[in-house]
């Protein structure tokens, strides 16, 4: 009799239910470029029988990790790439043709932005843009050319979210196909697909494969839609390669521990931070204060540990006085992996005193909460008036 598992033990099972070759627990990468036949005739006589041909198409590592993704999303299938945003590219692109238009969330990651604006130009496609937080904007921003509609809840700067069961319903009645990066949230937090989105997508270079030492995505979905992604996938030469899919596999043995973690301690900061009189607000789902709190808990199981915050008008030499008191986080781009991070942007034109709002983007790692606090401490008051 099959036996039901939590998901967090069925991903992990799933693909490892047949011993690996001499017994061993991890699985083995397979590091070849190719795979040959017994024979010519068996290659081209049955060319259909032969499993995999080429790492680029596929590869018995990349798949197993594929297996995995796909039962914690909970979909038909799931792909992965050599990057978030070659998931992202390759999703995109198998859907959209000249002249198709696609609506997008304003708040989206910035390279995924001007992929859709500018680049995609140049072959005849359109995009507009909207805050994603109400859907008569969807309505108002459809065209007779409407393809695809582009989501990301939570965002990664600003932390907006869609709701995303509405959008996907109000998406389906015009057939326009709808997709979700879902990097913020994991798979174990949030699952667009349980919601009718149609393609969900990571850059699995954050908390899946969560040690900052690859660079991979996903997208994940009904097979049909995958079959035609795997073939760009092909074509455009974005698969993962096998070490990749390896390091990704290892990573998500400890995925629920680490967004556990990480979950509990980013809402430790965020709390602290959202009491501290130099901070003007914080946007993190998880706080009352946010203003779609209520779609975050409807929506989201749990919380990532990335979030922004604001300050009040401030001078440039403040926002780096802060960031140099700093000890325990790096200045740096992305997130997911065990060390905690800051990025801060000035917020429009400074005053005559040369002050403006900054805001700071901080992701949260795995280090003590309490160094953590004690480290922010030490830097806040240098945010305060002056
Ligand atoms: C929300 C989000 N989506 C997609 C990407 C792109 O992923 P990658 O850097 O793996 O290409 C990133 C990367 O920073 C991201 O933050």
């Amino acid at each position: 009799m099959h036996e039901e598992h939590h998901l967090e033990t069925a991903f992990q099972r799933c693909g490892e239910e047949a011993l690996f070759p001499f017994g061993a627990v991890a699985p083995p990468i397979f590091q070849t470029s190719l795979f040959e036949a017994e024979t010519l005739r068996d290659r081209y006589d049955h060319g259909g029988s032969q499993r995999f041909h080429y790492s680029r198409a596929s590869n018995p590592t990349l798949e197993l990790a594929e297996k995995k993704l796909a039962v914690l999303e909970g979909t038909e299938r799931a792909l992965c790439f050599s990057s978030g945003m070659g998931a992202i590219s390759s999703a995109i692109l198998t859907f959209l043709s000249a002249g198709d238009h696609v609506i997008c969330v304003e708040t989206v990651y910035p390279p995924t932005r001007e992929l859709l604006a500018n680049w995609l130009q140049r072959y005849g496609i359109t995009v507009d843009f909207v805050s994603g937080e109400h859907l008569d904007e969807f309505e108002r921003a459809r065209k007779p050319n409407t393809r695809m509609v582009y989501l990301e809840s939570p965002s990664s700067i600003y932390f907006r979210l869609q709701d995303l069961g509405a959008v996907a319903e109000w998406a389906r009645q015009y057939g326009l196909m709808t997709l979700c990066d879902n990097s913020w949230a994991t798979p174990l937090f949030q699952n667009p697909h349980a919601l009718e989105i149609d393609l969900v997508l990571h850059s699995a270079s954050k908390y899946l494969a969560g040690h900052s030492d690859l660079v991979a995505g996903v997208v994940a979905g009904r097979a049909e839609h995958l079959e035609a992604i795997a073939k760009t996938r092909e074509l455009l030469g974005s698969t993962l390669e096998p070490f990749g899919a390896w390091l990704l596999i290892r990573g998500l043995r400890t995925l629920p521990l680490r967004i556990e973690r990480a979950q509990r301690q980013g809402l430790i900061v965020a709390q602290w931070l959202a009491e501290r009189p130099e901070v003007a607000q914080v946007n993190h789902p998880g706080l009352p204060t946010h203003p779609q709190h209520e779609l975050a808990k409807r929506q989201l199981r749990g919380y990532g540990s990335l979030f922004s915050f604001e300050t009040y008008p401030i001078t440039a030499e403040q926002a780096y006085a802060f960031t140099d008191a700093l000890t325990l986080f790096r200045f740096g781009p992305s997130w997911g992996g065990y060390e905690s991070l800051l990025l801060g942007w000035q917020q429009g034109e400074p005053d005559e005193q040369g002050r403006s709002p900054w805001l700071f983007r901080i992701y949260i790692g795995l280090e003590h909460p309490e160094d953590l606090l004690r480290d922010l401490a030490r830097a806040v008051p240098h945010l305060g008036a002056v």
